[in-house]
């Protein structure tokens, strides 16, 4: 059975040092997440997190564990984690990561205060990271 799971967290990582930090962690993440059959994708802003893992159960709690005790980030929030019925990534996503306050709009209200329950806002951050996961049609 398929779960996905939805987090985020307040970054760590100083600013001047952000794209390299981020850049090792997706070296890391493809080659694990793809050996797991994880798929999803990360969003960073200079202040937060938010990430998507889809996958079997087992291979989700693994990944999540590494990043529970990832000293990058700190106040990691699931804000679900549920079966669902199949994948909405294709495949392990590059990172986005950037200064677009559009995109830092969609995190804010969960970096800034208690959120927990709030659907709406949820559901327009699970919406961005969707979009910026999909696929061109015929680009491999
Ligand atoms: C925000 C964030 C997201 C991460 N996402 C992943 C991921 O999807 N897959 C992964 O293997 N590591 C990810 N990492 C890196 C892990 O936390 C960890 O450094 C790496 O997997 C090595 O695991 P280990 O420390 O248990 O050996 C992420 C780190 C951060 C800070």
């Amino acid at each position: 059975m398929v779960k996905s799971l939805l987090y985020v967290s307040r970054s760590l990582v100083a600013s001047g040092t952000a794209s390299i930090e981020i850049d090792g962690i997706a070296a890391t993440s493809i080659a694990r997440n793809r050996r797991l059959g994880v798929t999803g994708i990360l969003l960073a802003t200079p202040s937060g997190f938010a990430q998507i893992l889809e996958g079997e159960a087992a291979s989700i709690d693994e990944v999540f564990g590494s990043i529970l005790r990832d000293v990058r980030h700190k106040d990691v929030t699931v804000l679900s984690y549920e079966p669902v019925v199949r994948r909405r990534f294709e495949r392990w996503s590059l990172p986005y990561f950037g200064r677009s306050s559009y995109v830092a709009g969609h995190l804010e209200p969960f970096l800034a205060g208690n959120m927990l329950g709030a659907t709406e806002a949820e559901q327009r951050l699970m919406d961005l990271m969707y979009e910026f996961g999909r696929p061109i049609e015929g680009v491999p």
